[in-house]
């Protein structure tokens, strides 16, 4: 069947805009200040996250893409005729490709992203370089409870969710179990979850990864203000912040908060925010796993660990797991 090219389906799920303001104002009043990491990927955030993942520090991305083009063809072969793929924050779906190109017919491509125009256009050039794949792009938040819609579908192939990039340490580890329960909803019985996972590893290799010389994963953190300023009416001073992020070994993860470099007061949607010299926003936990580790968690989840493959250097993995 030719699909003709062109996106099959666009839907958006997005929540009402006004919950970024609720969402930081209720972030920085409380007693330890944070702000949820989905807001990082505005259009700017998006890009800069792009940049980051070529960063000569931040290899996970190219070890993750390493891996899944060395075990493709075997990926493709246990994910079997006809599946459905379904990819949880899709971003510029370059990985997915590789996928693609080793699926057997491939009974469409969901690509969910809560970045609306990148999303478009990522989901057009697929759809473009892969005609024979009927492409939806859902715009959504995917860490809310997610209806999908009714999806293009070819004899008795399975979901496959797809999940890289090591987001899943971004969760919480009971977070993570949540999320990998709702997955587990989403591609049904006999479906599977192929998930990136960064691994535990020296803690040196871990802080360069999130403290890059250019400083690019500086200003990726820090345009979280600049969004703030952009689309709240706010006064964030950016030579008064500054990125933080280490390696805790204790709770396994890294940590990122964006530092006050002074005692000063913030004007955010009318609302006036105290910052004490050294005051710290939250604004993102990597957790970091063994595969043992990572196993477990995927069990609590409702998914059982099928196969995994990692990269010589055992720096990262990706997991295929089976609903069980
Ligand atoms: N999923 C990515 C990771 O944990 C996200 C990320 C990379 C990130 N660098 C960051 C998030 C810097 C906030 C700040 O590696």
């Amino acid at each position: 069947m030719r699909h003709g090219g062109a996106l099959a389906q666009f839907h958006d799920l997005t929540p009402a805009e006004e919950s970024f303001r609720d969402a930081v104002l209720g972030g920085l009043t409380r007693r330890a200040k944070e702000i949820p990491c989905r807001f990082l990927y505005d259009e700017r955030g998006s890009s800069l996250f792009e940049q980051i993942c070529e960063l000569p520090e931040y290899y996970l991305t190219r070890t993750e893409t390493t891996i899944l083009g060395d075990y493709a063809g075997e990926i493709g072969a246990l994910a079997g005729r006809h599946a459905q793929l379904i990819e949880f924050g899709s971003g510029s779906s370059r990985k997915v490709r590789l996928l693609l190109a080793a699926l057997d017919e491939p009974a469409a491509y969901v690509a969910i992203d809560i970045s609306r125009e990148p999303l478009r256009r990522a989901a057009e050039q697929v759809a473009a370089d892969f005609p024979e794949v009927p492409v939806v792009a859902v715009c959504a938040d995917y860490l809310q409870p997610l209806r999908l819609p009714a999806l293009p579908a070819r004899g008795e192939g399975r979901r496959l969710g797809f999940f890289p990039g090591s987001t899943i340490g971004n969760f919480a580890p009971e977070d993570a179990v949540d999320f990998l329960a709702g997955c587990r909803r989403v591609v049904g019985r006999g479906g599977a979850l192929l998930v990136g996972v960064d691994l535990k590893k020296d803690p040196a290799t871990l802080d360069a990864a999130y403290n890059d010389r250019a400083g690019v994963t500086a200003a990726f953190n820090l345009n979280l203000l600049e969004r703030i300023n952009r689309e709240l009416d706010a006064d964030f001073d950016l030579d008064r912040f500054a990125h933080d992020a280490f390696y805790n070994a204790a709770a396994g993860r890294i940590e990122i908060y964006i530092r006050s470099l002074a005692d000063q007061i913030v004007t955010v949607a009318g609302r006036a925010i105290r910052f004490a010299a050294g005051e710290r926003i939250h604004t993102e936990d990597s957790c970091k796993y063994t595969v043992a580790e990572f196993q477990r968690l995927a069990g609590r989840g409702g998914f059982r660990a099928l196969r995994h493959w990692t990269d010589p250097a055992a720096l990262f993995s990706v997991h295929l797991l089976e609903a069980g």
